[in-house]
């Protein structure tokens, strides 16, 4: 009982209701009153505590759908169909693999290919750095899924959950963090708190690259974000990876730069 009266919780005042000597009819309405005003209370604690998660649950949610209505393609532009993909991602090869590899001295030991998608460059990712270890990571198990199926290089492997479980279960860093056309589809205030996580997840001296929808300006939208070069350079510099821009192609008609930078220690 004094437990109850310090917790104030809706147990209690049906209690109080019964000290009051209610008939039992005017009882049972009170307990649904009480158990509506707790679930409300319920519903109102959880609104107000999740505005980030629900932001990432939110695109999460339409990864999942893409993936189950466009399969591997959803992760590129919906106008080029099934029958151009190959091309595409080849295209893509042609123009950020020489870049890469001007990049990279001594190979990697573990190379992440963040945001992996259907996984489309990372066993071709682990063959051109001759990792030892290659992850891909995608918060979209629909598209881990398409990866694993096609995927039988044993160094090369794959994980999904969100990426909050992805950094905290983290034991190990990276040498090189590889990003394909990923930040774009990522708003603010949780992009800050992801360069975060990628810089912490970078091995020291380990490689940034990366590759983004840029404009001059920066108009907001729902789904895709162009950003300015000088924005993404300000993000990664500020957490001590400074990179810079080292190529660009046009990609359905917008320009998609390509950053590349060490962590300073
Ligand atoms: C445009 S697709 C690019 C996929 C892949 N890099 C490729 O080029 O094939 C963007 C990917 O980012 C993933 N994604 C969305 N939010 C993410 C986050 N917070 N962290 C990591 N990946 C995310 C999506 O599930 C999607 O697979």
């Amino acid at each position: 009982m004094e437990e109850e009266k310090r917790a104030g919780t809706p147990m209690l005042l049906a209690k109080r209701a019964d000290d009051a000597n209610l008939t039992s009819k005017h009882r049972s309405l009170w307990n649904c009153v009480t158990v509506i005003f707790a679930r409300m209370s319920q519903i109102l604690r959880a609104y107000r505590t999740k505005p980030e998660a629900s932001q990432a649950d939110d695109t999460s949610a339409i990864w999942s759908e893409r993936a189950r209505k466009f399969g591997r393609r959803c992760v590129y532009d919906l106008s080029v169909p099934e029958e151009g993909f190959d091309d595409i991602t080849s295209f893509q090869e042609k123009e950020l693999y020489p870049l890469l590899r001007a990049q990279i001295s001594v190979p990697p030991t573990r190379v992440l290919d963040y945001g992996c998608g259907a996984g489309r460059f990372t066993v071709s990712l682990r063959d051109l750095t001759s990792a030892e270890y290659c992850l891909g990571y995608d918060p979209c198990p629909e598209l881990i899924e398409m990866a694993v199926a096609a995927t039988v290089d044993p160094r090369t492997h794959f994980l999904t959950g969100t990426p909050r479980e992805f950094f905290d279960r983290l034991r190990f860093k990276f040498d090189l963090i590889w990003m394909a056309t990923v930040l774009g589809g990522i708003r603010g205030p949780e992009l800050l708190k992801l360069a975060d996580d990628l810089a912490s997840a970078l091995a020291s001296r380990g490689l940034l690259f990366f590759a983004e929808n840029t404009a001059p300006e920066n108009p907001e939208n729902n789904f895709w974000q162009s950003r300015p070069e000088a924005w993404y350079e300000k993000l990664f510099g500020e957490r001590g990876v400074p990179i810079e821009r080292v190529g660009s192609y046009l990609s359905c008609g917008n320009q998609v730069s390509i950053f590349a930078g060490r962590k300073s220690s």
